[in-house]
């Protein structure tokens, strides 16, 4: 597909490097084959219902925001649809390389904004669903690791430190709704991570590991060779007022 890259705002960057300067695009570019790899993120029941409420078919015109190992895109890509990438990471390979703060499309520009498993890293989430709204002319799908507790922050954290926040539904709805939105649809999944897998994507071992895992206690699987999380995915459509 030609890319729909409409720079909406003068000195928006496509196809080059963000310069975060934080040290947290490096981060997401050494990781960027384990990402494409976890197969948590390739397949499962959630990653089935954000492709369906996204209403993928021919020439459906859709933003995959912080794509990662592009997993979303790809499903999409297979039934038709028109997908452009994007991600703060060049290492993800997304078609365009910006933050999902500053989305660098016109007003408008899509039939469906999605994100997966990504919203808790950004800075500023007010922000990143507004650009979500604005360049959506229909739809916005979004999915994310729900808040639990204070204990497994600080364990996501610990395991990555580009983690921000996981927000409770109450919060998204705010999001949303803030952002000129209608939630029509959510649902929970509960979502099962191998521990070994799940630390080596971020490079977390040693007593760094051990911590983690005791801050999770309460989280994992009798076997203890895994822990759970639940994804909260919302489907919300522009206000019609
Ligand atoms: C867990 S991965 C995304 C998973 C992917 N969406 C999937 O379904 O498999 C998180 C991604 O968010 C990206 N990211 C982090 N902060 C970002 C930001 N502020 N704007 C855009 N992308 C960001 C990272 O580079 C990384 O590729």
């Amino acid at each position: 597909m030609a890319l729909p890259l409409w720079p909406s705002k003068p000195g928006s960057v496509a196809n080059s490097h963000s310069c975060l300067g934080d040290g947290v695009t490096e981060l997401w570019d050494e990781r960027a084959q384990a990402y494409r790899d976890s197969k948590t993120h390739a397949e499962g029941d959630d990653l089935d219902l954000v492709v369906e409420w996204c209403a993928p078919g021919p020439g459906r015109k859709v933003i995959d925001v912080a794509t990662g190992g592009g997993h979303v895109a790809r499903r999409l890509r297979e039934q038709g649809c028109e997908v452009v990438t994007t991600d703060s990471s060049p290492g993800m390979k997304p078609d365009v390389v910006s933050r999902a703060e500053d989305l660098p499309f016109a007003d408008g520009s899509f039939d469906c904004a999605v994100s997966r498993i990504a919203p808790h890293h950004f800075g500023d989430i007010g922000r990143a669903i507004e650009e979500m709204a604005r360049v959506s002319n229909d739809v916005v799908v979004i999915e994310d690791t729900l808040f639990s507790s204070e204990r497994h922050e600080q364990a996501e954290k610990l395991r990555d430190p580009t983690h921000v926040r996981n927000y409770t539904e109450d919060e998204w709805i705010e999001f949303l709704t803030g952002a000129g939105l209608e939630v029509e649809q959510r649902q929970l999944f509960e979502k099962v991570h191998p521990l070994e897998d799940w630390l080596g994507r971020t490079g977390c071992e040693g007593e760094e590991a051990e911590r983690v895992k005791e801050l999770l206690a309460d989280r994992m699987t009798d076997d203890g060779v895994a822990w759970t999380d639940v994804k909260l995915v919302l489907k919300a459509r522009k206000s019609q007022r």
